[in-house]
């Protein structure tokens, strides 16, 4: 594998391999070795179409602590705003001797594209409601931190499943590792083809809870909605968000997940966020070890 563009097109095996090498970079970091030499000889780029806070500062402290060369490129503040094309800007880039890219982009399937047209490695930071294919590596990661493995855990995805490149990432992800999924949220916020993605629609969120080990709860993509998919952000809240109350009503203690950033009072309440029950700052702690798995594998393949 030369890029990281998406968990399908991955295995089990590679991800056991980034789980293998994250582990040894967050023992490392745990020993409060906050740098190792390992890509000294190394460029990366992070190119970011979209905003960005955990996904960018944790690719560039990944890298930071691999020792390689970072420089960071907001499209906002570029030339792309004079219209310059996607692969003029890459090849400027690359041009500086960059020898990976990690790229954020509001268009599904913008890293494929790229990795056709230019010479370097590309790693998907999220292409817009396509794949997030890290933030699918360190949930799954967080899982298996959690319970021991994956295989077996039952995992509920709740929320805009229609347009969250987090869920289409993480139900590969935890369907190549042997978990059982079910998505759960509004029939509108439900892409068409979910059924022949192996996962089974819930729309009742107490059902979904009571059955599941973890619940992975994602906001509403507003920027992505172009109508009003879902009567009102209240409904929604009373039928899909979780609180404290319905948390401790539940048969069994369950795992609360979510990738950020949150909205609070929305999909997940601050009670619930902040629980002993969440393991939302997990996800982030170990985002930074699974961006230097995955950088240093692919590495491995340009030196
Ligand atoms: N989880 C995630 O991708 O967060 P950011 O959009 O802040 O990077």
């Amino acid at each position: 594998v030369n890029h990281l563009l998406g968990i399908k097109y991955i295995n089990e095996k590679d991800i056991q391999l980034i789980f293998e090498t994250a582990d040894q970079f967050k023992e490392v970091i745990n020993r409060s070795i906050k740098k190792v030499p390992s890509l000294r000889d190394i460029t990366i780029a992070n190119i970011f179409f979209e905003n960005s806070t955990r996904t960018r500062l944790s690719f560039e402290l990944a890298e930071k602590r691999l020792s390689a060369d970072v420089i960071n490129f907001s499209a906002g503040q570029s030339s792309v705003k004079k219209g310059e094309t996607l692969i003029d800007t890459v090849n400027n880039i690359l041009s500086m001797k960059v020898d990976m890219v990690v790229m954020r982009h509001p268009n599904p399937g913008a890293g494929i594209f790229l990795s056709k047209h230019v010479k370097a490695a590309i790693v998907n930071a999220g292409d817009g409601a396509h794949e997030h294919p890290t933030q699918a590596l360190l949930d799954s990661f967080s899982i298996r931190e959690r319970f021991g493995d994956v295989a077996g855990k039952k995992v509920v995805i709740v929320g805009d499943i229609l347009h969250s490149r987090v869920a289409l990432s993480n139900i590969f992800a935890l369907k190549l590792q042997g978990a059982q999924v079910k998505v759960c949220g509004p029939k509108t916020l439900m892409p068409k083809h979910i059924g022949s993605l192996g996962v089974e629609v819930e729309t009742d969120l107490r059902k979904a809870l009571n059955w599941c080990d973890v619940a992975n709860m994602l906001r509403i993509q507003n920027e992505r909605l172009d109508i009003s998919y879902f009567p009102t952000t209240r409904e929604y809240t009373q039928q899909f968000g979780v609180n404290k109350a319905l948390l401790d009503s539940l048969d069994k203690e369950i795992v609360i997940m979510h990738p950020g950033p949150i909205n609070r009072g929305v999909e997940i309440t601050s009670d619930v966020a902040d629980s002993k029950q969440s393991i939302i700052l997990n996800q982030v702690e170990n985002g930074v070890a699974i961006r230097m798995a995955v950088i240093y594998l692919l590495a491995s393949k340009i030196k």
